[in-house]
């Protein structure tokens, strides 16, 4: 490992933009190479950003002896792939949530990083925001007692394009894949476990995708989360997490700046907490301090979790009888 840690951005696109702003607060972080499927957009982002290397292939990125690290930003129908394509070049990987488009995609992503004893991280980056820290400080130490409801929810509304990312089944879209997943993972995350219950309700739109959907997962010893997800419906965002001695409100959950831990219905702690860049600078960090530790995957975002995150997505997606058209004949 070099003094800094390289990083390479795979698909340049909208996601791709915030996370560079991020990279950019990160002394020991540099973007040193862009691979997009146009040499054009390539040279257009690195330019932007300051980049030396540019590709017009995903593959001459991946094999760029200079990069130590891939950023996949790709739609999640090609996590898998190209993933897949940047671990069989020998090369780290943080993976754009979701980390693909089901549970079994997911597992041969982790089978692959584990027999190339490679680091794989999702880049699920609520997790690593100081507010969320906070949080899971709080409840181990007892702040709101026993956890026994998680009440989250993440929609917006996209104006109608039927060939657009969220709303077109081709590039995996629909509310449960594109935010549903950070509302499971919150939740998976604070009742430490995988769902033992789950059952929801989507409503599937022109395009085929679930334009909203409603969740209730139970959990062993009795939690339950509720949840919602919707890309045609704007919803508060928020989580609330509510346990037998007090609560933790966040709002703006999956990018908050502010949590507060109420007892009582009174506010008795806060944190505040401004992003240094763009709020996608905490998670690669947690990628820089796994790869220095030689860490192959993230204590914060293991990669069992990912997996059951997907699972509990795909009983979900089975329940309201929505495959995406590449799943056919997969499962
Ligand atoms: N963490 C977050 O806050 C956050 C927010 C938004 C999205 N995401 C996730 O990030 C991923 C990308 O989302 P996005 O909104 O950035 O997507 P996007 O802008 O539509 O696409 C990203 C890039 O993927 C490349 N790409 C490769 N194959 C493609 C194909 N067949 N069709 C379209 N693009 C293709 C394109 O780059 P080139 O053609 O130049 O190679 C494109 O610019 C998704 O999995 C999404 O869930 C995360």
């Amino acid at each position: 490992m070099t003094d800094t840690i390289r990083w390479g951005i795979l698909g340049p696109g909208s996601i791709a933009h915030k996370f560079a702003k991020g990279l950019a607060v990160i002394d020991d972080a540099e973007l040193a190479a862009i691979g997009s499927r146009s040499l054009e957009r390539a040279n257009t982002f690195a330019d932007a950003y300051g980049a030396d290397a540019r590709y017009g292939s995903y593959e001459e990125l991946a094999n760029d002896k200079n990069v130590d690290v891939i950023y996949v930003a790709t739609p999640h129908p090609f996590h898998r792939e190209h993933t897949l394509l940047c671990l069989e070049a020998g090369k780290a990987v943080l993976c754009e949530k979701p980390i693909s488009i089901n549970a079994q995609t997911t597992k041969e992503m982790v089978v692959a990083a584990q027999e190339k004893k490679l680091f794989l991280m999702e880049a699920m980056w609520t997790r690593f925001l100081p507010t969320l820290e906070k949080a899971r400080q709080w409840i181990a130490d007892g702040r709101i007692g026993e956890v026994r409801l998680v009440k989250a929810d993440f929609g917006f509304r996209v104006g109608w394009n039927p060939e657009s990312r969220l709303l077109d089944p081709n590039l995996g879209g629909g509310s449960l894949l594109d935010v549903g997943v950070y509302t499971i993972s919150l939740a998976n995350m604070i009742f430490g476990s995988a769902p033992n219950q789950v059952t929801g309700a989507a409503h599937l739109g022109d395009t085929g995708v679930d334009e909203q959907a409603g969740m209730v997962l139970g959990y062993p010893g009795g939690g339950l989360a509720v949840l919602c997800s919707a890309v045609r419906t704007s919803t508060p965002q928020e989580a609330h997490i509510i346990g037998t001695e007090g609560s933790i409100h966040i709002p703006d959950f999956w990018h908050s700046t502010t949590a507060s831990l109420m007892v009582a219905n009174e506010v008795v702690d806060q944190i505040d907490a401004p992003f240094q860049g763009s709020g996608y600078e905490y998670e690669a960090m947690e990628v820089h301090r796994c790869l220095r530790a030689g860490e192959l995957e993230s204590p914060v975002m293991p990669l069992q979790e990912s997996i059951e995150v997907m699972e509990a997505a795909d009983r979900l997606r089975g329940q309201w009888g929505f495959a995406l058209p590449m799943e056919r004949g997969m499962r």
